[in-house]
């Protein structure tokens, strides 16, 4: 699957709850970022599960460039605005 499309060149933080799956847009495509809203049917994408194993702060990769996906890595930082 090749990488879907930026939305922003950040990540995005999100409040998440223990044992809660979250399902992180890989396309780039949703209304809802970061989280899939169906928009991927007919492509090469589908969403990545993320299941929080604590309740906290995650930063979902926003770029689509993270070798970390559905979390950033810090790629953002090495890419043009
Ligand atoms: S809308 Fe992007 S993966 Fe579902």
């Amino acid at each position: 699957m090749s990488d879907g499309k930026s939305t922003q060149n950040a990540p995005y933080r999100v409040e998440v709850e223990e044992g809660k799956k979250y399902f992180w847009c890989s396309c780039g495509l949703s209304a809802s970022q970061p989280f899939c809203d169906g928009s991927h049917k007919d492509s090469e994408f589908s969403p990545v599960v993320y299941e929080a194993t604590s309740t906290g702060t995650v930063a979902f990769c926003g770029c689509r460039q993270s070798k970390n996906k559905p979390l950033c890595d810090g790629t953002h930082r090495t890419l043009a605005d």
